[in-house]
């Protein structure tokens, strides 16, 4: 079993996220963060809230920071959220991540320290190494360790899903999170533990199509339903504005980084790399990976490739685990 704390600015994928950890025997989930980012810190806990609520689990929530580190006191970096056009299908607003989720408004509550307290709390007394995954901006890590740098040996891995090559989204060289705390993301690339970029190269390689929705639903379980629609939701996106190579698909970036931990090779072409974080003009948010073979120390590894079909078998076991059906 490995131990992780999972950072989420849930979103619709990040739901997918928490879901397949819920519900891993590979995983213990230690906690689940929430930080500023697809939406305002109130919404992305409430929806985090909903997520653990819905799948019966008790693992605590710990409500993160509401802003990034410094980037908006910059009045010319100017405040988006990772928002889609929204489409309106059967009379419906679509978009890449609602407001709320559409489940039950949790009851359960939040625990009563920070995120980043939580986290500097949680290292300093581990006994066992854990893994952070971070699905969302890197606020909630890199406040952390400012806070206390004695404690990066208690980490095993930081799992960023982040990032991109060949691929951006939020502007034509950044992905959103690290667009959304650059500098947290250059604090975190160079601390020194060992980090994993899970980009847009790997999370639209391993895309989930239509048909794979389907496979989700026929297992009868609640996860796999939820998964279904939120899936089916951001493919009506994609094929609207974001269209992928592979038709009637959708990248649901943060899974692939839980099924990295279980299967390793889903991601695939991971090279040793250099990577520096852009904060200025064009470059604000760039992954900007250093490409002589002379290059300085490689101090992250980035996956440039991800296998869809062994993602969508990783998914599908997960959600049959589920003993909440569907039906
Ligand atoms: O760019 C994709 C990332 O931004 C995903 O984590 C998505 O949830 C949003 O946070
Ligand atoms: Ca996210």
């Amino acid at each position: 079993m490995r131990k992780i704390i999972l950072d989420v600015d849930t979103g619709s994928d990040d739901a997918v996220a928490i879901m397949a950890a819920i519900l891993s025997p590979d995983i213990q989930l230690e906690a689940v963060c929430s930080v500023d980012g697809n939406k305002d810190i109130d919404k992305t806990t409430e929806n985090t809230l909903r997520v653990v609520q819905l799948l019966g689990s008790d693992v605590p929530v710990y409500r993160g920071c509401r802003a990034p580190l410094v980037k908006f006191l910059c009045p010319d970096r100017l405040p988006r959220r990772g928002e889609s056009k929204p489409i309106v299908k059967d009379g419906k607003v679509i978009q890449m991540h609602a407001d709320y989720l559409d489940i039950p408004a949790a009851e359960i509550k939040e625990q009563p320290i920070s995120a980043p307290e939580f986290y500097v709390q949680y290292l300093r007394q581990a006994t066992e190494p854990v893994t952070i995954v971070a699905v969302g901006p890197l606020t909630n890590v890199a406040m952390a360790l400012m806070m206390d740098g004695t404690v990066m040996d208690k980490i095993e891995e930081i799992v960023i899903m982040g990032g991109g090559y060949n691929i951006t989204n939020v502007t034509p060289t950044a992905e959103f999170n690290i667009w959304h705390d650059p500098e947290a993301a250059q604090f975190i690339v160079h601390c020194g533990a060992k980090v994993t970029l899970v980009p847009l190269d790997a999370t639209h390689a391993a895309c989930i199509t239509l048909d794979d929705c389907e496979r989700f639903r026929k297992l009868g379980t609640v996860s796999g339903d939820f998964a279904a629609a939120l899936c089916e939701q951001r493919i009506a996106v994609h094929d609207d504005s974001q269209p992928l190579a592979v038709p009637h698909a959708a990248a649901v970036h943060d899974a692939l980084c839980i099924a990295y931990l279980i299967d390793p090779t889903v991601l695939k072409d991971v090279r040793e790399v250099h990577c520096d974080i852009g904060f200025r003009d064009f470059s604000e948010g760039q992954t900007i990976l250093d490409p002589r073979y002379y290059t300085e120390e490689k101090n992250c590894r980035f996956a440039f490739d991800g296998d869809r079909f062994k993602f969508v078998d990783i998914l599908c076991d997960l959600f049959a685990r589920d003993k909440k059906s569907g039906r």
